[in-house]
């Protein structure tokens, strides 16, 4: 067996979710914000892996085993002594460290540097003292691909030894948000780590999707989707839209390796009136952000939101439901719809009612809300994502 950890990102829940979507839940375990994986066979590409998972931060191969701090030490610096004999630049990073003992991670970083000093080069670590390293220095300094990125993942008594394999290309993520010529804040935009989760929730193991955003704005869908391998077809009530996402297409097309052929169709239309005959190809699944209302800094009074939520909860029922005229029984639908954020969240309160009573069965992935939903928010917004996997039956 070839086993993995795989470190997950700030969402921890939804981070899950993506992974059991993809790799399934056989031979799982979740500690702390790792989830481990054993495989049949090693893995390969673990560039592309990695560039696939939005809630990643980074991919670790478990190599070895300690029982005992004292064997933990050796068996590190037996792996580094291997691993180079010049210059040595190292991180070690801890996980689920038991409570009670704070020295552990300094102790074992000075204890390996003093180990290697009859080492010919020069060697150094890059943590502060008792913090595992950010993954961002990691991917600066390249230490996946020199294998100097140790990690050590504390499980029932024992200390799993791995390296990491990739890390998070957080580069290629900042230039697709913030490099995209046509950007609407004021509708707003996914994240494209977000929209790659979506993606996965939706099509799982499945490389070769057709994947249609009925509400694209400006196109962060499908620009993951085709990065990701997918086909895609976009639509939009907004002719804006339609543009903002053809020109973040060509900017794409310009920027990056992709298969122009995979990009189906961009056109303008109202997502609760799609018909089969306007799309060029059915789609395996559709993956999208609904209209999330109108900006707002601060939760707005009862009657705004009440009245904001009974729009989008029309347009979310009425669109589910005329999207069965085209979805094949068992495709799944995933939805990113509002929430405001607050001490009690507030939720399109009907809306998992609605869902169930057109015929789709909402998939509870992983420690899902009541609700069978899973929340994407961050501390400095007032309006989050709750998003559903749905299923067509
Ligand atoms: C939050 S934005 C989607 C943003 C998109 N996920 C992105 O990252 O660029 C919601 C979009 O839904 C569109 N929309 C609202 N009502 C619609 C409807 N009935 N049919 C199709 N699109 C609609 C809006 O024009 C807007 O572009």
């Amino acid at each position: 067996m070839h086993q993995y950890g795989f470190i997950l990102g700030r969402k921890f829940k939804l981070s899950v979710a993506e992974l059991l979507s993809v790799f399934g839940e056989e031979n799982v375990e979740i500690v702390s914000d790792v989830f481990i994986k054993s495989f049949d066979k090693p893995l390969k590409d673990m560039r592309d892996i990695q560039d696939s998972l939005g809630g990643v931060v980074k991919i670790c191969e478990i190599f070895n085993e300690a029982v005992s701090f004292s064997a933990l030490e050796k068996k590190i610096l037996d792996y580094f002594r291997e691993l180079s004999s010049g210059k040595l630049t190292f991180a070690i990073n801890v996980y689920n460290l038991p409570p009670k003992n704070d020295n552990f991670l300094k102790k074992l970083l000075i204890n390996v540097k003093k180990g290697l000093k009859e080492h010919e080069g020069k060697v150094r670590f890059l943590n502060k003292p008792n913090r595992n390293l950010k993954s961002v220095v990691i991917y600066e300094e390249k230490l996946d691909e020199k294998g100097t990125d140790v990690s050590v993942i504390c499980k029932n008594g024992r200390y799993l030894i791995a390296k990491t394999v990739a890390v998070q290309d957080f580069k290629s993520y900042s230039i697709r948000d913030y490099d995209r010529p046509a950007r609407d804040a004021k509708s707003g935009m996914l994240p494209p780590k977000l929209a790659q989760i979506l993606i996965n929730l939706a099509c799982g193991a499945n490389k070769n999707c057709t994947i249609y955003d009925p509400f694209c704005g400006s196109g962060t869908i499908l620009m993951e989707g085709v990065l990701m391998g997918h086909k895609v077809i976009g639509s939009d009530i907004s002719e804006k839209a339609v543009l903002d996402t053809k020109t973040n297409l060509e900017w794409l097309k310009s920027q990056f390796k992709i298969n122009e052929n995979f990009i189906v169709d961009v056109f303008e239309n109202n997502a609760v009136k799609t018909m089969k005959n306007d799309l060029k190809i059915l789609p395996d699944c559709i993956v999208a952000e609904t209209f999330l209302g109108p900006p707002v800094t601060k939760i707005p009074d009862e009657a705004t939101i009440k009245n904001t939520f009974n729009d989008i909860e029309e347009i979310v029922v009425k669109a589910i439901n005329n999207f069965k005229q085209f979805l094949k029984i068992g495709s799944k639908v995933v939805l990113a719809v509002p929430f405001y954020i607050a001490q009690r969240n507030i939720f399109i309160e009907n809306l998992p009612t609605h869902i169930a009573n057109s015929g789709y069965k909402i998939d509870n992935l992983y420690e899902c809300t009541k609700r069978g939903s899973l929340l994407y928010d961050r501390e400095d917004q007032t309006v989050g994502r709750e998003i559903f996997v749905l299923k067509l039956y």
